[in-house]
């Protein structure tokens, strides 16, 4: 098979964790006789310094043209802390989003067995813990108008904004996920205040007996929250709206362990993209200690989601699950042990991939 892939390795650590991804994606497309070609093109920071613009037309051009995106992260902190930048890397991550209609952003919530002991919460919670957090992502207060600021500057504003084709597609895509896995769709929402969470309600109400092997329940945000600390086994599928999503899949990523871990999938209109969940870590750039495995696994569900290749992703999953068995981690599960840099666990992993006989 061909891959044609882009690469939005972007600002921080990006360039870093993406390089080993990347040697780790070329290495099994070797083993499995594909062959990988990849262009890449600027995001973020980067861009803004380069061309003003944190998403130019030509990397939208790229990504349009390609199967699939591979996207590292974005973000500096000499945006973060000028409230009044005119242009900021996180406007170019929502325009991407955007004008290639990812409306639904995949983030597996799974437990690595080596790494159990890493987690804040205690062991017998978490042992088993295996969800999918379905958050729409193109819609919601993130991109509602009107947005901003009275004249004297005292007062601002975001509106909320969701239509029926919205929360239909994403709803449908959440039952699509539940039907391979164990049958169960949690809608968190917050039907008993605001209007936007009501239409998100009327409408799996509607949609749910189209699903009849499928159980669907709701929970209110600020319970979905606790729920996730107190019992995250119990969930299966759950599906929310933008911002909601941000919040919880930051919250339950620490159930594995560490944010470095988990990777995510947007799928949509067009191209769909990988990325890891965490953001570019400034502190760490080019120190070589960010932990690649999120932007590794991301790659792993390219091959899955992205193009159907489900031994090729699996291969990958196991190469990562040996590496944390060995104990070749970086300094943020270290724990004591020594630490591996950033390349040396990226290299260990792509020996893996080399070695391994099918
Ligand atoms: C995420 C990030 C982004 C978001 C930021 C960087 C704009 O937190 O992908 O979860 O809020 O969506
Ligand atoms: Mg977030």
């Amino acid at each position: 098979m061909r891959l044609n892939i882009a690469v939005l390795p972007g600002d921080g650590i990006g360039p870093e964790i993406m390089k080993q991804a990347l040697n780790i994606t070329s290495a099994v497309c070797e083993k499995f006789g594909h062959t990988l070609t990849y262009k890449e093109a600027m995001v973020g920071a980067c861009a803004i310094d380069a061309t003003g613009d944190p998403y130019p037309a030509e990397t939208h051009e790229l990504c349009m043209r390609s199967d699939a995106v591979l996207f590292g992260a974005i973000g500096h902190p000499k945006f973060d802390n000028d409230p009044n930048a005119k242009v900021r890397p996180e406007q170019g991550l929502l325009r991407m989003r955007k004008q290639l209609g990812l409306y639904g952003n995949i983030r597996p919530v799974m437990t690595f067995p080596s790494l159990i002991h890493k987690s804040p919460l205690r062991a017998d919670l978490v042992e088993g813990a295996d969800f999918v957090c379905i958050r729409e992502l193109t819609g919601g207060m993130y991109f509602g108008r009107p947005q901003g600021r009275s004249e004297d500057g005292d007062t601002a504003y975001d509106t909320c904004v969701y239509t029926r084709e919205e929360i239909e597609r994403v709803l449908h895509l959440a039952y699509k996920f539940a039907a391979q896995r164990r049958k169960k769709v949690t809608v968190v929402d917050k039907a008993n205040v605001i209007a936007t969470s009501r239409l998100w309600r009327q409408i799996a109400q509607e949609i749910a007996p189209q699903y009849p092997d499928i159980e669907t329940d709701f929970l209110f945000v600020d319970n979905a929250a606790m729920r996730i600390i107190q019992w995250p086994r119990s969930f299966d599928v759950m599906v929310t709206e933008n911002l909601f999503g941000d919040i919880l899949t930051d919250e339950a990523s620490v159930i594995t362990g560490s944010l470095g871990l988990l990777p995510s999938a947007s799928v949509g209109l067009h191209t769909s993209l990988f990325e890891p969940i965490h953001g570019s870590y400034p502190q760490a750039t080019g120190k070589n200690i960010a932990n690649p495995l999120a932007m590794i696994l991301s790659a792993a569900l390219m091959f899955e989601y992205g193009f159907n290749l489900m031994e090729e992703g699996a291969l990958i999953r196991e190469a990562v699950n040996a590496s944390l068995q060995a104990g070749v981690v970086t300094e943020d599960i270290a724990d004591g042990g020594k630490a591996y840099k950033t390349y040396e666990v990226g290299e260990w992993i792509e020996q893996f991939v080399k070695r391994w006989i099918g």
